[in-house]
């Protein structure tokens, strides 16, 4: 193992986090009996095992299946601190967090429900952990678009809780495009824009294009298959449009951790960023996902520096954190 003490102490940026990805299976049981729920297991290490996806599909049917034990405020509370806990051990200071409220007022869970407890923990993150956040709304590219722009407008109420709109779910046959009047009213309500343009997906190079030059989004969710279009590559780079890639993600939906494109792209001058996805599912946090690049990538404590930093620049944290942030990291270790 490489690096491991510089990594552990590295500060760290999360950028790439479904906070119902870190649904653990021991949480998964004690909100089950909580709330009356009967799961189809009877151990964690059952839950565990069914764990066997290949793909994007055949995970976010695990996923959505999780889910239905997250009923209640303080589910969601719970949720959220559990992940707050774990990786304010792994010196992660800021956080911009991902939720799905279609996936739960679609179960007849309302969004206040959702951002409430989400709410709550983050303001006692902060607190009593050091850890910041910022929540990412994503709306399900499965679902319909009129869906994501009724909950684009349940969310206004919200506003000051929510900085940016994502995208998520199935990407085959689910195109940028289809939302593109949603993302520009969210642009209108002054929301910062992301997109997942999944890894090894069908026409991906056509759905990078369109998150870059259709929607116009601020960064893209995975997007290292850009690495098949200089141009593009090009003009991300210019544009200081970052990249939130996720080794470990990446080994359970395709052929590899992705590293050797990430060196690539890093070599070429894009932001990336190194970040778990649905660490409960995949089996690694951030610190894991930054040992997976050392071990992997065979690279030196600078790039590792450098992949936090960028991080810090692509975020859409206050200007107050975001300096001391650079600076610490700047600093640390010399
Ligand atoms: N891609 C698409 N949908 C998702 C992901 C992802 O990485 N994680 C949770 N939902
Ligand atoms: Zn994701």
């Amino acid at each position: 193992m490489a690096h491991t003490d510089f990594i552990a102490g590295l500060p760290k940026v999360e950028l790439h986090l479904h906070i119902e990805g870190t649904l653990e299976p021991d949480l998964k049981f004690r909100l089950a009996q909580r709330n009356g729920v009967e799961l189809p297991y009877k151990t964690e290490e059952e839950v565990k095992n069914s764990y066997t996806f290949t793909d994007l599909a055949s995970f976010l049917a695990a996923y959505y299946d999780g889910m239905n034990v997250l009923l209640t405020s303080e589910d969601f509370y719970d949720l959220a601190m559990e992940y707050f806990r774990k990786v304010a051990k792994q010196n992660v200071r800021y956080v911009e967090m991902f939720f799905d409220p279609q996936a739960h007022t679609s179960r007849g869970v309302s969004f206040h429900t959702v951002i409430s407890g989400l709410r709550r923990a983050q303001l006692e993150a902060e607190q009593t952990l050091g850890v910041s956040s910022q929540l990412v709304m994503c709306f399900l590219r499965d679902f319909q678009a009129e869906f994501a722009m009724a909950t684009l407008l349940e969310s206004l109420p919200y506003k000051d809780w929510i900085v940016g709109v994502g995208l998520d779910s199935d990407e085959t046959g689910n195109p940028p495009a289809k939302f593109t009047t949603v993302f520009a009213r969210a642009r209108k309500e002054g929301y910062q824009l992301t997109m997942h343009c999944d890894v090894d997906i069908k026409n991906s190079i056509e759905h990078i294009r369109q998150v870059i030059e259709d929607i116009r989004v601020q960064r893209i969710d995975h997007g290292t298959n850009i690495v098949e279009n200089p141009a593009l590559v090009d003009y991300i780079v210019e544009n200081r449009i970052g990249l939130t890639s996720c080794p470990i993600s990446n080994t359970w939906v395709s052929d590899s951790s992705k590293v050797d494109l990430l060196k690539e792209l890093a070599g070429r001058g894009v932001l990336v960023t190194v970040n778990s996805d649905d660490p409960a599912y995949f089996g690694g946090y951030i610190q894991d996902c930054y040992q997976r690049v050392a071990d992997e990538g065979d690279v030196d404590e600078e790039f590792l520096r450098k992949l936090s930093l960028n991080a810090v620049d692509i975020s859409w944290a206050p200007l107050a954190i975001k300096n001391a942030l650079r600076e610490e990291i700047l600093e640390y270790g010399k």
